[in-house]
Order: structure tokens, then C-alpha cells, then sequence
């Protein structure tokens, strides 16, 4: 095993219990506009379990821990949590050698990678292509042939493109002139070499993720909020400007989304001596593989939970994408147009996506479909009605409605992105509880929303869905730090409390 060194063993730090009621939601709906007493009762329901802590804090649930951790660096995933938080919650869930633990959303593969150093195995899926060529990475680390790596890297960094190469790497719309010619031209060719080259399939697949961890820094966008944001030296940019300027429109303001964009040879070149290092370090650790098994799928969780076996999962360690607008496939679309997606794919896969996003559209027919195919109809009406049944969904339902007519949301998809947001996490939490054993442990971290001056309990509303599957509530954990109140809200209805949370269910 890793040593590994978690908060608890940093000095001067210590677990204090903080004054709940900074935590605790006194309003619902902004201006007493809507009904609220259903998620009031949410409230003083729950309000036992709560828990402020210091156990789990911001840099836990997001990438920031992970940054300096060998393995877990090797992708910038703003959007994973660390190493730290899986270990924590699998030592609370007792999770030995050979368990079996589940996490349904597995982005860059943290949980299944920290069960594989403790022997234990794990399932998964994700929809995009990237968590399966980061977990076959990271996973593959004690296999690696280092003098390979050390070829690799040689034979790269001598690597010369013609200067009649005509190539160029693919794009979408809005994608479209990420790059500088240099890098647009280069990604390709070495696309090109690495495909044609004598190198394992191993080390072929930790070149593509060295090459996608290195994408946004050698181009003109990054990564911020919902999309993708453009710098004003990009020729799209540029050409837009020039329109606005005849047109006499305002200019797009001068924006740099770094100093100065980066080689992509020197960048991928940088990744390769990162992971080499990283790779060195874990094998002459005294580590020892575990021969514990990932079982990766890259499809939606929504139809991959209802062909798994009753009875199976110790535990389920999990962040799903947040009731929160986030579209993944336009923050990763770089990344996903290297691995091959084109436009119509990539509108495919938004759509795949747990509702999310304000394009998401019903997936409900589909489902059932899909249940009535693998001979589960049943089980599905007994899931969607007892989603229909629960008092603080239909408030939170109705809320929206009455925002809605009142010209408080900001875009209409938003309605249709929180129904489809709680009734797909539904199905989810129902086939948990089916496919987990007696005694298992289920923990989701996810945050609390508002939209329109309408307060989302993300975590007691789930808390409670779960608890009508047949779950038993232990705790929600609630971040110090809260989540910031968007400053469009906060000017026109005020500060609200918006819990991060960790909610931790079990099967008796
Ligand atoms: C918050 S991230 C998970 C990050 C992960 N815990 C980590 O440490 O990297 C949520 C992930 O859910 C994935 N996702 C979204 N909809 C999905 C679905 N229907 N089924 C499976 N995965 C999905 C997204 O692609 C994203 O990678």
C-alpha cells in the first residue's frame, strides 16, 4: 500500500463542531412567493443528521487535493473530488479486500482507482470517453515498461513535423480555430505517429492522455463555469470583432485566458515526464499490485444499474454532475473531439447526460422503454410513481411553474432540467438500493441550488427519495464553506444558505 496521509494526520488540524444554524435554510421561496412548507419539513426532518464538518472541506470534494497526488494528477478534472474523500468514506464503510464498491458517475476514475490500491473492486460508468482512457491509465501503472516510457518520451521529443504537413485537428463548431496553426497542425501529426508507431497499447493510451491533459493550456480557451471561455487573441475572436466593429456593436472585451498559450510538444512532453516520474515513484514504492478489479463502462448509469445483479455493492462513493447547468460535453469538448466525436455525437452525448444542462430533454419514455425491454416494467412503475408521490418534488415542481409564469427563470429549460434531474437520480437511488448488500453504505456529494429565488435542498430532497427506496438516512454532511450565492440572485432576493454536501445512506 501507498502510505497515505489524510487531514486528520496534518498538525493542527482538528475536528470542531460549528454552529448549525448558519447552515439551516429559514426560507425557501424568495418573498414568501411560493408554498414552502414541504421543504420546510425536509428541514427540521433532517436537521437531526446534519452535521457541519471539518472532515470532509472544499479542496476534499474538488480536484484541489489531487493536484499534488501521484496518479491523481495525471488529469486536470476540475470536477472530481480526491483521493482523501474516497479513502475517508471507505475506512467509515469498513470496505475490505475483495468488496465490491460502485460509483455510477466515474469521471477521471478516483473512486475505482483508491479501491484498487486497497484490494477492493469496483463498478462504473461514465458517459464520456475520457474516464476510460484516464482509469485504463492510472490503473495500468504498475504494468508499465518504464524503459518504454523513456523511449517514448526520447523518440517524441525528437519528433519534427514537416513544413509542408498539411494535417489539421479536427473541429466543431465551437471549437472551431482553438488553436494556434502550430499546435492545430502538430495535434494531428503526432496523432498520426503515435497511431502508426510499434508502442504497446498501454503506452499508446498514456500518450492520449497526456495529450488531452495538455489541449486547453495549448489553446485559446479555458475551462470556466458552464462553457468554454475564448481568448481575445483567437482568431475567432478577432474575426468577430471585426464584424461588431461594422456592424457598430459593442466589441467582445479583451480577455487572455493565459499569458501566453503553450507548445504542444513542450506541453505533452512536460505530461510525459510528469507521468514517468509518478510512475517511477509508485513502482519502487514497495507497492504491490492488489489484482482488484475495475469494471468500467463507458454508457449512462441509468441503463447499466438495472442489469446488475440484486445484492452485489458494499458501498457506492459518488458525485454525479450538479443540478447546476454544467454542461460537460461543451467544457470537455477539446478533449472529446480528440478522441474522435464529431457534432452529431457530441449533441448525443449532451443529451445522455443526467439532466443537467438547460438542452436536456425528457428521458422518461426512453426509460421505460428500455425497462420494459429488459422485462423490468414493472419496476419501473413502481420507481416513477414513487417519485411522483414525494410532496417536496411537487412543491419544488410547482415552485418552478409559478417562477416560470412570472418571468423569474432565466431560461425555461431550467423547469424541464430539474424534473429530469431528480426523477433520472431517482431511478439511480432505487436500483442502489436494489443492487446493494445488507449493511452497505451510499454516499453522494452533491450541492444545493437556487433558481428564480426558489432554494433546491439538493441534499435532503435526495436524502429523502432515498429514503422512500428503502435506505435508512445516517448523516449529511455539510461543508464549512458553503456554496456562493450567484450574484444575480443575491441582488434581487438575498443570501441564502447553499449546503455542499455529503449525504451517507444505508441498507439495513
Ligand atoms: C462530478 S463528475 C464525477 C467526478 C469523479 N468523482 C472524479 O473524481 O473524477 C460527474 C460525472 O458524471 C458523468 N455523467 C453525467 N451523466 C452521466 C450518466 N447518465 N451516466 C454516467 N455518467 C454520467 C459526467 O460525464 C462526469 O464525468
Amino acid at each position: 500500500m501507498i502510505e497515505r496521509l489524510t487531514m486528520y494526520d496534518m498538525p493542527g488540524i482538528k475536528e470542531e463542531v460549528a454552529d448549525k444554524s448558519d447552515y439551516i435554510v429559514e426560507a425557501f421561496s424568495a418573498d414568501g412567493f411560493c408554498p414552502e412548507s414541504a421543504r420546510q419539513e425536509l428541514e427540521h426532518k433532517y436537521e437531526p443528521i446534519l452535521e457541519v464538518t471539518n472532515k470532509f472541506d472544499r479542496q476534499s470534494v474538488s480536484y484541489q487535493l489531487s493536484k499534488k497526488d501521484a496518479l491523481h494528477s495525471w488529469l486536470k478534472y476540475k470536477e472530481g473530488f480526491s483521493a482523501d474523500l474516497v479513502n475517508i468514506l471507505l475506512d467509515d464503510m469498513n470496505a475490505v479486500l475483495g468488496d465490491t464498491v460502485m460509483d455510477p458517475f466515474m469521471g477521471s476514475g478516483t473512486t475505482a482507482l483508491v479501491c484498487q490500491m486497497r484490494g477492493i473492486n469496483s463498478i462504473g460508468y461514465d458517459v464520456m470517453p475520457i474516464s476510460g482512457v484516464s482509469i485504463a491509465a492510472k490503473a495500468n501503472v504498475m504494468k508499465y515498461d518504464i524503459e518504454e516510457i523513456k523511449r517514448l518520451i526520447s523518440e517524441f521529443s525528437c519528433l519534427v513535423m514537416p513544413e509542408d504537413y498539411a494535417g489539421r485537428t479536427p473541429y466543431i463548431a465551437i471549437t472551431n480555430t482553438a488553436y494556434p496553426e502550430y499546435n492545430e497542425k502538430f495535434i494531428q501529426f503526432a496523432a498520426e505517429w503515435i497511431s502508426a508507431s510499434a508502442f504497446s497499447k498501454e503506452v499508446k493510451n498514456l500518450f492520449t492522455l497526456c495529450v488531452i491533459n495538455s489541449l486547453e493550456r495549448c489553446s485559446y480557451t479555458s475551462k470556466s463555469g458552464q462553457y468554454l471561455s475564448w481568448d481575445s487573441r483567437s482568431k475567432k475572436v478577432i474575426e468577430a470583432n471585426i464584424q461588431r466593429e461594422k456592424a457598430g456593436r459593442k466589441l467582445l472585451p479583451q480577455h487572455h485566458c493565459r499569458e501566453a498559450v503553450e507548445n504542444m510538444k513542450e506541453a505533452v512532453t512536460e505530461e510525459l515526464r510528469h507521468v514517468l516520474t509518478d510512475i517511477k515513484k509508485i513502482q519502487f514504492s514497495g507497492y504491490s499490485e492488489t489484482g482488484a478489479k475495475i469494471d468500467y463502462r463507458q454508457n449512462s448509469a441509468l441503463f447499466e444499474l438495472p442489469k446488475l445483479e440484486d445484492n452485489l455493492l458494499k458501498g457506492v462513493i459518488t458525485s454525479p454532475p450538479y443540478c447546476n447547468r454544467y454542461d460537460y460535453t461543451r467544457t470537455y469538448a477539446l478533449e472529446l473531439v480528440y478522441l474522435g466525436l464529431g457534432e452529431e455525437d457530441i449533441k448525443e452525448m449532451r443529451q445522455a447526460l443526467l439532466s443537467c444542462t438547460v438542452e436536456s430533454k425528457s428521458k422518461i419514455e426512453v426509460l421505460r422503454d428500455y425497462y420494459v425491454k429488459i422485462g423490468a416494467k414493472d419496476r419501473f412503475e413502481d420507481i416513477y410513481s414513487t417519485i411522483k408521490r414525494n410532496a417536496a418534488f411537487k412543491e419544488i415542481l410547482a415552485a418552478m411553474e409559478m417562477r416560470k409564469a412570472n418571468g423569474d427563470l432565466n431560461n425555461n429549460g431550467i423547469l424541464r432540467m430539474v424534473e429530469g434531474y431528480f426523477t433520472e437520480l431517482a431511478f439511480i437511488y432505487a436500483e442502489l438500493y436494489r443492487t446493494c448488500k445488507a449493511g452497505a453504505t451510499v454516499a453522494f456529494v452533491n450541492d444545493n441550488v437556487r433558481y428564480g429565488g426558489e432554494v433546491i435542498p439538493v441534499d435532503y430532497l435526495s436524502t429523502d427519495l432515498a429514503e422512500q427506496f428503502g435506505f435508512t438516512p445516517v448523516k449529511v454532511y455539510c461543508l464549512k464553506q458553503q456554496k456562493g450565492n450567484s450574484s444575480q440572485q443575491m441582488k434581487k432576493y438575498g443570501k441564502v444558505a447553499l449546503r455542499k454536501s455529503i449525504t451517507v445512506w444505508k441498507k439495513e
